[in-house]
């Protein structure tokens, strides 16, 4: 995972395009900064240029009031420039910052909606650093990528064509040493370039490793693989480190080759300057501001391959972070049916399923459950039973065949208005960090403290939840760790119950619990089910034979239905289940 092959591209400016059209709400900003870095760029000559004056009018005929009065100008010029640029880098930054927000919003939103397939293959590593480090790197693109990148040509254009003028053989003097500065700079960009994208890689990967580690760490532990996963762990840190090193090293023989450089052109400057001087060619003004002009050079020419480099990775980044905004796996949702008043008849007619094309989970499933009534689905593991509801509210998309509820197709209601009258409990509960009442209520704002209550007392989980230091502002840590699995089931059926669905589906945990959680498991089931339409993966005997219908499932297929007394007698593998679950009752007992 993580590890993302970045192949090296020459500048795409569809892509650069498209990053930018994000900063449409935006446009003032944008355009502001634009002219920002025009009028920097136009006054950055000017200083020196009055240094020239200064010393070649006034100096030269000794006039103090003419020469105190440049002094201001050129300080007033000072403080326009510090102010221009502090607003064109503070605006700037502004305009970075706010696209990545909206950015962040956006892609956020669209994985949300995207479809659960989707997830069962992208990691979710990937999509986390899509999220925050490759939007982050976008935001470069707007700081000290482009913006940065075309203010810095036009200050060295400027100053090239101010220093050209007034002397053009003593600017062709000072910068013969150029091509030593473009051999280094090219050189430099190609260095940085490798080591900033075995960098990245090696991030992506530093943080799916910790991520996938810190989550399963009870296994890992458990195990006592901490030895072994240390030393996979030292191996991914140590390419980073080696990465970083590699670019440390380009920038450290970089800098002081610029530095020698931009001595070597003060020293042609002089040795020129002052021959030309001897010949009266040039005056001392002259030289004092190509001094300053040369220094304005190499400011951002130092610079500048590192800013091309932000702006390469931004790019790249931006690149992936389109990939996510442009899958098109999400839900389609043009069914208008409310389904607020449902009875809640389901209807299967040979339903045919697969995750990947060709590999068929369900094979032509056919049911038919009255309102009210209740279905056990029963199996062993893989058969397809949690294939099976998955599919009821549309999690994923059937192949073939037919599904309904009260007569319509799934694809006819709202889908956001039936998955709210489908209560579900899955086989693994998923707690968020937060309170049990947030965990009940998914946050919903909407819903009072006393329908919290309501529904825990009605499923007799009250007790317990009050018993919890804080009760229902039990702060439930990270993924539920805190409470046993008996407990996360219980407060699931509350999340399920809570908005009194019509269809209620149940995939029940394997886990065996205590014999009071268990009682209160029976307890909470029991209330679930009654009045409701039930679709139930059942495991514990005493719902299975509750039910109205039993089917039972093996690869995909419905191999024997009917009821528990009529299943028992046809002495099928229904009744080697039940047999075998029996047996391993008593073992308990025993
Ligand atoms: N499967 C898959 N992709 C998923 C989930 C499941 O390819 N995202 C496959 C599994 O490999 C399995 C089949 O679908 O072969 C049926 O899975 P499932 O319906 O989850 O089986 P259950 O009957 O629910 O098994 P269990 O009793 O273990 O929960
Ligand atoms: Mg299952």
């Amino acid at each position: 995972m993580g590890f993302m092959t970045t192949k090296k591209k020459s500048f795409d400016f569809k892509l650069l395009r498209r990053i930018f059209s994000f900063t449409a709400p935006y446009k003032g900003t944008l355009y502001l900064a634009i002219v920002l870095a025009i009028v920097l760029a136009v006054i950055s000559p000017l200083r020196p240029f009055l240094m020239q004056r200064s010393v070649d009018v006034y100096v030269a005929t000794k006039d103090l009031h003419g020469l105190m009065r440049l002094g201001i100008e050129i300080l007033c010029i000072l403080v326009v420039e510090s102010v221009l640029r502090f607003w064109f880098t503070y605006r700037t930054n502004w305009l970075g910052q706010t696209v990545v927000n909206d950015l962040r919003n956006t892609v956020f939103k669209k994985i949300l909606f995207q479809d659960i397939g989707y997830y069962d293959r992208t990691p979710i590593g990937t999509l986390t650093t899509r999220t925050i480090n490759d939007i982050e790197a976008i935001n470069d693109v707007f700081s000290e990528g482009i913006i940065a990148i075309v203010a810095d040509i036009l200050t060295i254009i400027a100053i090239m064509v101010v220093m050209t003028v007034t002397d053009w053989r003593l600017t062709l003097a000072c910068l013969a040493t150029f091509p030593l500065l473009i051999l280094a700079t090219w050189w430099f960009k190609e260095a940085v370039n490798k080591s900033f994208q075995r960098v990245r890689n090696a991030v992506a990967a530093l943080n799916a490793y910790v991520q996938e580690h810190l989550t399963g760490m009870y296994i890992v532990q458990a195990f006592a693989a901490e030895k072994r996963e240390a030393g996979k762990f030292d191996e991914i840190n140590r390419e980073h480190r080696d990465a970083n090193i590699k670019g440390i090293f380009a920038y450290s023989v970089f800098f002081p080759i610029v530095e020698i450089v931009l001595a070597c052109s003060l020293g042609l400057l002089v040795w020129y300057g002052v021959t030309r001087i001897l010949h009266y060619q040039c005056s001392i003004g002259v030289i004092i501001s190509f001094y300053m002009y040369l220094n304005l050079l190499f400011r951002p020419l130092r610079m500048m391959a590192d800013k091309f480099n932000v702006l390469q990775m931004g790019i790249i980044a931006a690149e992936r972070v389109f990939t996510v905004l442009d899958s098109d796996e999400f839900l389609t949702n043009n069914g208008t049916l409310k389904a607020e008043h449902i009875r809640g008849s389901v209807e299967f007619t040979d339903v045919r399923f697969s995750y990947k094309a060709g590999t068929p989970v369900l094979k032509g499933i056919s049911f038919k459950l009255e309102a009210g009534k209740t279905l056990a689905v029963v199996g062993h593991t893989g058969a397809g039973k949690t294939s099976l509801i998955s599919i009821l509210n549309r999690l994923y998309e059937i192949e073939g065949g037919q599904i309904l509820i009260d007569g319509h197709d799934l694809h006819d209601y709202d889908i956001y208005s039936l998955r709210s009258h489908i209560g579900i409990v899955l086989q693994d509960v998923f707690l968020f960090s937060g309170t049990i009442a947030d965990n009940i209520t998914l946050r919903n704002p909407d819903i009072p403290r006393a329908n919290v209550e309501e529904v825990s007392k009605m499923l007799g989980i009250h007790e317990f939840i009050m018993r919890l230091p804080g009760g229902y502002d039990f702060d439930v840590m990270e993924r539920g760790n805190t409470l046993s699995q008996g407990q996360r089931q219980l407060l699931s059926f509350a999340r399920a119950l809570l908005y009194n669905p019509r269809i209620l589906i149940l995939d029940e945990a394997t886990s065996s619990v205590d014999s009071e959680s268990e009682q209160l498991i029976q307890h909470a089931i029991d209330t679930l089910i009654k009045g409701r339409t039930s679709i139930v993966i059942a495991h514990r005997l005493s719902t299975i034979r509750k039910a109205n219908e039993i089917i039972v499932m093996d690869h995909g297929v419905i191999i024997e239905r009917g009821n528990h007394e009529s299943l028992i007698e046809d002495r099928g593998a229904y009744h080697n289940l039940y047999t075998a679950v029996e047996q391993m009752k008593e073992k308990e007992v025993l």
